[in-house]
């Protein structure tokens, strides 16, 4: 596919813009994934939203009428906290035999499933939060990887290496695609990005005021008012670092991790998964681990998620003609 911003991961998705819309628990549904698509990048449905398998197979399958035979895919999260027997092996059978194309996996290192993907002609797509990782990640077979940084929405990984740094170490050793993504928002970032030898951007917080994401509009509503000095980390006493949006819940957790450093039980009623859903179904966004990046301050209004694709594609077509307008001045010129 060609296009103003045509690179590899245009060309190994099939979309107009090197742009990943990256799996949000409970939120990237159908609806919004069909809506990337539409507007000419990739959404993955998180298969960690769905309890029964049964369920993802059905969304899978909507979104398929949804987007048209556009490219859409599956996000596989493997978070450390998922023991053996965990059901990334049924997740992976399901998508094998749903036809899926593109799999975007999170946390563990994908090799065990590499052999059964590629088998089925599934492009792995494996997110990283540090380059050490990135470099097994290639060593594995993975087809592109995404390499998020401390910014991020969700799992910044525990070293907190910002996005600056990292893409550009990244883009020294990765030589299969490369995305970069954390506190990316704006089309001046995403040709940052590929200035720093990035082939794309994957984008979270940026894209959950659209109006596809299905949130109560009181939860999008906070989001449009804050900034990027609202989020905060926690769960690192559990090795597991999350980014969310500060409230009454991260306090909490806080101060239990403070004080009693990473007691499961302490914190569980806080950190559960239902306790975050809730806030997204009733607005309420005062309680629940909700994963926020620094980039919500670009989050501005609510409006289709279309809308927001195109603004960026203008300002990334903008900061292009602005770096083609510093023409190198001649020395000569310079010191007279
Ligand atoms: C609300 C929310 C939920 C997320 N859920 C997941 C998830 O289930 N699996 C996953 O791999 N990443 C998840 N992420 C991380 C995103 O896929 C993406 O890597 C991250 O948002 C990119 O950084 P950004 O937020 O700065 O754009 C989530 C992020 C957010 C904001």
């Amino acid at each position: 596919m060609t296009g103003a911003f045509h690179t590899r991961i245009t060309d190994l998705f099939g979309i107009r813009l090197p742009v990943v819309a990256s799996g949000l628990q409970w939120l990237s549904t159908a609806d919004y994934v069909a809506a990337a698509a539409h507007a000419g990048i990739i959404g993955f449905i998180t298969a960690a939203s769905f309890p029964e398998l049964d369920d993802l197979r059905a969304e899978i399958r909507r979104c398929r009428e949804l987007t048209d035979g556009k490219p859409f895919g599956v996000n596989i999260s493997m978070l450390p906290k998922l023991a053996k027997g965990d059901r990334v092996d049924a997740v992976v059978d399901l998508v094998c035999a749903e036809g899926v194309r593109f799999v975007e996996t999170a946390g563990r290192n994908p090799e065990p499933y590499l052999p059964r993907l590629h088998a089925a002609g599934i492009k792995v797509l494996h997110k990283v939060p540090t380059v050490r990782h990135a470099r097994s990640a290639q060593t594995a077979g993975v087809d592109a990887i995404t390499v998020v940084g401390a910014e991020c929405g969700g799992h910044p990984g525990t070293e907190l290496i910002g996005t600056m740094v990292q893409a550009a170490l990244a883009a020294r050793d990765i030589t299969i695609p490369l995305i970069a993504a954390g506190g990316i928002a704006t089309g001046a970032q995403l040709v940052a990005a590929l200035a720093l030898g990035a082939d794309g951007v994957a984008i979270g917080t940026r894209f959950l005021v659209a109006e596809e994401i299905r949130a109560h509009s009181d939860y999008k509503a906070r989001l449009v008012a804050a900034q990027e000095t609202d989020t905060t980390l926690v769960m690192s006493s559990l090795r597991n670092t999350v980014r969310a949006l500060r409230n009454e819940t991260t306090e909490t957790v806080q101060k239990i991790e403070r004080e009693l450093g990473g007691d499961l039980e302490a914190l569980m009623p806080h950190i559960a998964g239902r306790v975050g859903r809730r806030a997204y179904e009733t607005g309420d966004a005062r309680f629940g681990v909700l994963s926020v990046g620094q980039s919500v301050a670009f989050a501005d209004r609510v409006e289709p998620l279309a809308t927001i694709v195109k603004r960026l594609e203008e300002e990334a077509c903008t900061a292009m003609t602005r770096i083609a307008s510093l023409t190198p001045v001649s020395s000569a010129t310079r010191f007279g």
